[in-house]
């Protein structure tokens, strides 16, 4: 296991650059088995999620090839296998979207249910919800679940949520785009990395309308040919910068992002007095003195995004005042990290779905640890603003979805360094 020793108190100051956004990578990745020919996917993130879902591709008998460190050349033509490695699926979380994706290019899937981050119980209900819709017959189990074609095959068909979900409007997707007949997917999630998938399938010869907002519809196609399609830029990396600026008192241009995926969180940090000039593809956030307190709701997308929860949280922890901040995506997620920043100092709360944040004037620098991607990155920025130093343990959480996070804030002014245990 490895730990991040920090000394805080230093503000950051200077550009860090976005890298592609995970959570759009870990669908695009597994979709690269419905085409049939070379995908050239660039500004793919170097994190171990990518690493641990390429090589669960390699295993299928894919070609992988980085032609640089983020861009990647995958061919899933002579992927026959249906049954990925189960103890590489369990790694991670997004591995279930193989599912989808392999029901949908050889009708039939064997998948083993996925790891990843377990701050709420996270079910998949709404994807095998879906598989059925599509004519599949599922058989699940609590370790895998079987998919093959039900006695009347599969087809298009439409599918209505019951509850705003990433992963099952995503595995819908996949399963959907080869399929014959028109299939629509009704309360289906409006994310970046939802919009992102879809532009990249629909760049491989898919015929998908409607993604980013909460009716999308697939039309069936014969095949899907490859080609180059580059990532968009992580909205919660960019955002956990942001917030880093700000917890730290420094000024920051974060580039590389689509100010328009980024408002939510602008919104709610100029609400806590910082400036934030946005250009094209760049913000520029600079803290604006004494924090203030304010109210943040959690969201699905365009709202203030639930991955940001625990960011923010830090920042309400030094600001003047009482904050409120209302989870409505997993209500257990605060546990993740609010005993941690009271450790350091932080007078926090938790009312059902609500955290009551005091601010207090400073964090202090304490041994704490990381129970999960979000909760590590909040610690992170707890220890760059805290008065002292700060251990944050078992980081492995935090390196599946921040590229090169130590040389990122060391370029900031942050005084951080990766020790092995
Ligand atoms: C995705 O998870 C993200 N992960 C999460 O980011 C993110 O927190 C979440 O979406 C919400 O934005 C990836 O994209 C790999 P959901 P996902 O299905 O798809 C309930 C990170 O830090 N639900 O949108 O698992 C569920 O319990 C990670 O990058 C069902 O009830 O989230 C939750 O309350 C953490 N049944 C709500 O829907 C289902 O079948 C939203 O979940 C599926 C979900």
């Amino acid at each position: 296991m490895a730990r991040y020793e920090i000394i805080g108190g230093a503000p950051l100051s200077g550009e860090v650059t976005v890298s592609g956004a995970k959570n759009a990578a870990v669908a695009i990745l597994p979709a690269t088995i419905l085409v049939s020919g070379l995908c050239r996917i660039e500004n793919v993130p170097n994190i171990s999620d990518v690493r641990i879902l390429l090589d669960i591709l390699r295993g299928m008998g894919a070609r992988v090839e980085y032609e640089t460190e983020n861009t990647v050349l995958i061919d899933c033509s002579m992927v026959s296998s249906t049954c990925p490695d189960g103890e590489k699926v369990k790694k991670m979380r997004a591995s279930y979207y193989l599912m989808g994706a392999l029901l949908g290019r050889h009708g039939k899937a064997h998948v083993a249910l996925p790891g990843g981050c377990n701050f709420a119980s996270r079910p998949i209900d709404q994807h095998i919800k879906g598989f059925w819709a599509l004519g599949a017959d599922v058989e699940e189990t609590s370790e895998y679940v079987d998919l093959k074609p039900g006695e009347n095959g599969l087809q298009g068909n439409t599918i209505s949520l019951d509850v705003v979900s990433v992963g099952a409007t995503v595995n819908i997707m996949l399963a959907a785009v080869l399929i014959p007949g028109q299939t629509i997917i009704e309360n289906a999630a409006k994310e970046p990395h939802i919009v992102d998938l879809a532009n990249f399938l629909n760049t491989m010869g898919a015929k998908i309308s409607g993604a980013g907002t909460d009716t999308v519809k697939i039309r069936g196609v014969d095949s899907l040919n490859g080609g180059t399609y580059a990532i968009i830029p992580d909205q919660i990396e960019a955002g956990t910068y942001m917030a880093a600026a700000v917890a730290t008192g420094g000024n920051v241009l974060v580039k590389n992002v689509i100010p328009r995926h980024m408002k939510s969180i602008s919104i709610k940090l100029q609400e806590m007095g910082a400036r934030i000039l946005e250009y094209d593809d760049c913000i520029r956030v600079i803290a604006g003195g004494k924090l203030r307190s304010t109210t943040v709701k959690t969201r699905p997308y365009p709202g203030f995004p639930t991955d940001m929860q625990a960011q923010i949280c830090v920042c309400m922890a030094m600001a003047g005042g009482v904050s409120r901040l209302t989870e409505s995506v997993y209500e257990t997620r605060f546990f993740g990290y609010i005993s941690e920043l009271e450790s350091m100092g932080a007078d926090i709360v938790v009312s059902g779905k609500t955290a009551i944040v005091t601010g207090k004037p400073k964090l202090y620098g304490a041994t704490v640890t990381a129970k999960d991607l979000r909760a590590g990155a909040a610690l992170i920025i707890a220890g760059l603003s805290a008065e002292g130093t700060t251990y944050v343990k078992d980081i492995h959480y935090v390196e599946r979805g921040y590229e090169n996070i130590i040389q990122k804030l060391t370029a900031l002014g942050a005084t951080i360094r990766r020790i092995e245990d």
